[in-house]
């Protein structure tokens, strides 16, 4: 499969690395691709990026995903949308308190699929799951069934078992999952560590 991954940050190259390990196809969506180096793809503009690939991530800073993104939407019209962002502030507020990032971009991209995903974990942890001493869970959410489908088996190739994934829904479901960064953040400062994450059990 080919993704494109727009951003080249922490979060863009760890997912960039993993799928390639995972045997797909990667280009990096930049907005400056001549000054991205040591990346582990080639790197091109966002609308160059975007273009022949079956998915594409958006590893943007989050604060800037909407405005960014929603350029975009031409390019973006059909695609899967793979969102993980945490929109915050520089306060660590939510930007989207009564909503969430996932949904203002499902509203602002009406052609393209989009699916939340990984926001609830750190990097290291979203690409391999077996870091943690056992197993934990990885959320989905998304109106499109069969872009949920090309997501989870994207995520099994990272390494999540399918029991571990679940579906909460909708994409008025990423609310749930963006405002627990509330807690991920207020745990991070109680346990000192960002090597921990979210196990469902009943
Ligand atoms: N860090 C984590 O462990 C973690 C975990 C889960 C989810 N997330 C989410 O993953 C996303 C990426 O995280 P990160 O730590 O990699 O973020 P980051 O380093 O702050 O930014 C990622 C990339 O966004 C682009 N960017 C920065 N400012 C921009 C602007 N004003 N307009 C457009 N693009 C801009 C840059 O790429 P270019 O310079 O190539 O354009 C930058 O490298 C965020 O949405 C975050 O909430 C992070």
């Amino acid at each position: 499969m080919r993704i494109a991954v727009l951003g080249t940050g922490h979060m863009g190259r760890t997912l960039g690395i993993a799928f390639i390990g995972a045997g797909h196809d990667v280009v990096f969506g930049s907005r400056d691709p001549g000054q991205a180096t040591d990346l582990p793809a080639p790197a091109f503009g966002h609308v160059e990026a975007i273009a022949g690939s079956d998915v594409v991530v958006s590893a943007l800073a989050a604060a800037h995903s909407l405005a960014t993104l929603t350029l975009l939407r031409e390019s973006l019209a059909d695609r899967v949308l793979i969102d993980i962002g945490n929109a915050v502030d520089q306060h660590m507020d939510l930007i989207y308190p009564d909503a969430s990032l996932g949904e203002r971009l499902q509203q602002a991209l009406p052609d393209t699929r989009v699916v939340k995903t990984l926001n609830t974990l750190g990097g290291p942890i979203g690409v391999n799951p077996t870091l943690l001493s056992a197993p934990t869970n990885v959320f989905l959410s998304g109106d499109d069934d069969a872009a949920k489908g090309v997501v989870a088996g994207l995520l099994t190739d990272l390494g999540w078992a399918v029991d571990r994934q679940v579906d909460l829904g909708g994409i008025a479901t990423a609310k749930a999952v963006e405002h627990y960064f509330l807690l991920f953040a207020a745990l991070i400062g109680a346990l000192r560590t960002p090597m921990f994450n979210i196990a469902i059990t009943r």
